[in-house]
């Protein structure tokens, strides 16, 4: 359950912690910013939410189609993975863009990990969701904005740092609407930790988020997908010395969740870290990955995208297919959207590895609950779907993250699992 105010206390209580002027000494150790708890796709009553899963698999094809569009306007169509494409937008059906646009009071329904950031001389205040699956920071607009009156909205007239720059930002939304905003730096404080002249947009348009707590997103990819072109707030706060080390980890728990910026929380984990090279694409984006399915290899040596801001997990429609084949009585439940079932008294136990450890994911994790109310088929939490990330391109979201601590590295160039506490 999540509502208005449990957002508002996590808000004081980052406040509490901040220093309360945006001119912070650097931190000498990591600091861990409290996440608030995320609702999944399954509804109270343990069934499956479809029009919500529909409705996220849409803004993630969109998500990773805009990173393409960036990925080639800033290094051309050869920085792609192999069989990479930019494909259609995608749209969603008619009755599901009026609910998503319909402005809903209830926000008992967040699906992304939120957190507090503060920008500007005046730390204006915003609930951010921090991804790692794009690398832009954009906001909404304070004086011009459409559906953006539950939202946080910027000005950058009353803060001392801003500072216009040329050129516009812009994205497109799952409804198949998009929204643009001139482009600032100013300054960035994240629990403390400062990012001078931070690359940002404060875009005009909302609708496609209103049914969302969050006010915008801050990226946590490389600067090669950002549509700024410039370097996102981790980068940027690392190479200004704000934080010690190049690393940030999440801990995506069902209670108690945590980003650490500037390192990793030991407290948390067990045994080392294992890393993996990310590939330079833009993406974090770790070659070598099979998945495994009751202790069998079914699908091996692919690529695979680690992405907070995704719900769940995707790979190509026929890698899907032959996973699901793995796993007695699964059906496609969804054809269109390559949604697969398996019988909810046998969850299959499936795991993902990249030559080192099997990380597995557990059941109330892989179980995203009934096909419909009294259904004996539960809905797994893989769907097979092209993003157009490239051949064999996997992207793993939240459903991955939760059974593992993961840790980015940029100073390494490495995404890391380790095992929870
Ligand atoms: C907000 O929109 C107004 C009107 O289009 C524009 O003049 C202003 O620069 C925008 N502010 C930001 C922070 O984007």
């Amino acid at each position: 359950m999540f509502c208005k105010s449990s957002l508002i206390t996590v808000a004081l209580a980052l406040l509490a912690t901040a220093s309360p002027i945006a001119q912070p000494e650097p931190v000498a150790e990591g600091i861990t910013i409290a996440l608030p708890k995320r609702s999944s796709l399954t509804k109270a009553d343990g069934t499956f939410d479809h029009d919500r899963a529909i409705i996220q698999t849409t803004r993630t094809i969109n998500k990773h189609r805009q990173n393409l569009i960036n990925l080639k306007a800033n290094r051309g169509e050869e920085a792609f993975n192999p069989g990479a494409e930019i494909k259609e937008r995608a749209v969603l059906p008619e009755h599901l863009a009026k609910r998503q646009s319909e402005s809903l009071t209830d926000q008992e329904d967040d699906t992304e990990w939120t957190g507090t950031i503060s920008i500007g001389s005046n730390n204006q205040q915003f609930v951010i969701d921090f991804d790692t699956g794009s690398s832009d920071l954009w906001v909404p607009n304070a004086s011009k904005c459409k559906d953006c009156t539950s939202k946080h909205t910027y000005n950058s007239a009353t803060s001392k740092t801003s500072k216009a720059q040329s050129g516009t930002f812009s994205i497109g939304y799952a409804d198949g609407s998009s929204t643009s905003g001139p482009i600032f730096t100013d300054d960035v404080t994240v629990a403390g930790i400062l990012s001078t002249n931070q690359y940002l947009a404060a875009v005009t348009d909302l609708s496609a988020f209103s049914d969302d707590p969050l006010d915008g997103i801050l990226g946590l990819a490389f600067q090669d997908i950002s549509n700024l072109n410039a370097p996102p707030f981790f980068q940027n706060a690392f190479s200004e010395g704000a934080v010690p080390s190049g690393a940030f980890a999440f801990n995506l728990a069902s209670t108690g969740s945590t980003l650490y910026l500037g390192g990793t929380d030991t407290s948390l984990y067990t045994g080392d870290v294992e890393y993996h090279d990310v590939t330079n694409s833009g993406f974090w984006q770790a070659t070598g990955g099979s998945a495994v399915v009751a202790g069998k290899t079914v699908v091996s040596d692919f690529q695979t995208v680690i992405d907070s801001g995704t719900t769940i997990m995707y790979g190509p429609a026929a890698d899907v297919k032959k996973f699901y084949a793995a796993i007695p009585g699964s059906t496609e439940y969804d054809t269109k959207n390559a949604m697969y079932s398996f019988p909810c008294d046998a969850v299959p136990d499936v795991a993902f590895n990249w030559g080192g450890k099997d990380w597995a994911i557990t059941a109330d994790n892989f179980n995203l609950g009934t096909e419909t109310s009294g259904s004996s088929q539960c809905v797994g939490a893989l769907s097979g779907q092209d993003l157009g990330l490239g051949a064999g391109v996997w992207l793993l979201g939240d459903s991955f993250m939760k059974n593992v601590y993961t840790v980015f590295d940029v100073s390494q160039n490495a995404v890391g699992f380790a095992e929870l506490k």
